[in-house]
């Protein structure tokens, strides 16, 4: 075998590149969370917040229901159950009723720790009404949804908010160190049908 003959150099950076590969950790460092900076674009087409007010001890209670649950594993890293049939689940159902008829399925899903959905787009339900459950703050990672060349997510988890997500947008999930679960109500229609439709409770 002939000899190789390998010389390196050392590799020097300037300030702007080593900004630049400086790594970023969390992923709210690399996609867009600030909703007051959201182009209507992404509204009208992909994600938006609901005019649907959740108390806090509701959204308290249905978290410490969503941590007992049993729940089927899709695959190993998404598990999902029906919503309970208890108090909480009738109030927030009552909540959603705005949507009637059009509400397909009512689930309850867990991201396991460490686990991640890569980036897809869902083959059937078009639109997904979600209220992400715990755990809270940073340590919600984050749904992400790519639109228009750009990377979308949700903040952190400081307080109950529903949103609508276009779920035929590529969207993805990276989760962190605790099992994280939030609430779902899938409607089998486009998302840019379901924001006409209800217009009215889209908080754009
Ligand atoms: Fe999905």
């Amino acid at each position: 075998m002939a000899k190789n003959n390998i010389v390196q150099k050392e590799l020097q950076l300037s300030e702007e590149e080593e900004r630049i590969h400086k790594p970023r950790m969390n992923r709210r460092d690399w996609i867009k969370c600030n909703t007051d900076l959201w182009p209507l674009d992404l509204k009208q087409n992909a994600i938006c917040k609901l005019k649907i007010e959740i108390e806090i001890d509701l959204w308290n209670e249905l978290y410490n229901i969503a941590k007992v649950l049993e729940y089927k594993d899709v695959h190993k890293v998404l598990n999902i159950c029906f919503w309970p049939e208890c108090e909480a689940t009738n109030i927030l159902k009552e909540k959603f009723s705005v949507f009637g008829e059009d509400i397909d399925k009512y689930i309850v899903l867990r991201n396991q720790p460490y686990e991640f959905v890569y980036p897809h787009r869902d083959p059937v339900r078009g639109t997904s009404i979600y209220l992400p459950l715990g755990p809270r703050g940073s340590s919600y990672a984050p749904l992400e949804i790519y639109h228009n060349h750009m990377e979308y997510g949700l903040p952190e988890n400081d307080e109950p908010t529903v949103w609508a997500w276009n779920t035929k947008c590529t969207h993805a999930v990276f989760n962190k160190s605790e099992p994280r679960f939030n609430i779902q109500a899938s409607i089998n229609m486009p998302y840019t049908t379901v924001f006409e439709r209800y217009n009215a409770i889209f908080d754009i």
